[in-house]
């Protein structure tokens, strides 16, 4: 069964054919929203909104170990997350879908491993690739059949939130080598590790990064909203593909 995790712009699946919703209790407490369980094509598929059904939950207060640990009671085999992201590099313009293959955080105070217990002997990750190789090249098998153009490979930058960035901190991001700016990407993409799931991303460039393009002397929500509508039509028509095969 595969999990999609949906961020902004994707907090359900149309084309899901639902068949039960599931609250999930967890030693880390409740997930963003109960578990939808459905079929997508010929796919078994679980969907959880990462900020919650409504969109209430902001990118700091996302309860990522509850979530990943509720996917893993479902046994799901695999973790497609959607996410949308600033774009830094020139080229990563509003409306671009990108599959990152690396990632550096930024992120503090965030519950970011289920080993935590003193008790425990120290656990650490090989987090050398934090996305999975092979479900990277899956995504990018079903956007090419698709038809989708996708960027196959950037540095996504995992930034606190919820505010935007300055311009300043972009260029910082820029000089460390990150394309792409979110809030959610950590900790789940380490957690899903932690738990041995294999997860990737689809990133939806949804905005120019701060001091960038049309966002030079401010971001334009109004225009986010025009931009991840018709992007999340896209993500859809990938994500077909891959539960179609
Ligand atoms: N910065 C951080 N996260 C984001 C952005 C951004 O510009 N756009 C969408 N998510």
């Amino acid at each position: 069964m595969l999990a999609i995790i949906g961020g902004s712009g994707l907090t359900q699946l149309a084309t899901l054919d639902l068949i039960r919703r599931e609250v999930v209790r967890t030693p880390y407490g409740e997930p963003s929203g109960a578990l939808t369980f459905g079929r997508v094509c010929n796919t078994a598929i679980v969907f959880l909104a990462r900020h919650g059904y409504g969109h209430t939950i902001p990118p700091h207060r996302v309860n990522y170990q509850a979530n990943l640990w509720a996917l893993q009671q479902a046994r799901v085999d695999a973790i497609i997350s959607v996410a949308s992201v600033g774009g830094i590099r020139a080229d990563l313009c509003p409306g671009r879908l990108v599959v990152p293959d690396q990632i550096i955080d930024y992120t503090w105070g965030r519950k970011s491993t289920f080993h935590e217990n003193s008790d425990e002997p120290v656990v650490h990750i090989d987090f050398t690739e934090p996305y999975d190789q092979s479900l990277r090249q899956r995504i990018l098998a079903a956007a090419g059949a698709a038809g989708e153009p996708v960027l196959d490979g950037a540095v996504y930058a995992a930034t606190q939130g919820p505010r935007l960035e300055t311009a300043a901190e972009i260029k910082r991001l820029e000089r460390d080598g990150c394309d792409v700016v979110g809030m959610t990407g950590m900790p789940e993409a380490a957690l899903a590790r932690e738990l041995g799931i294999p997860y990737a991303a689809i990133n939806v460039v949804a905005n120019f990064a701060a001091g960038r393009g049309s966002s030079e002397t401010r971001i334009c929500f109004d225009e986010i909203e025009v931009v991840l509508k018709e992007a999340m039509g896209r993500v859809r028509n990938v994500l077909n593909h891959i539960c179609d095969k």
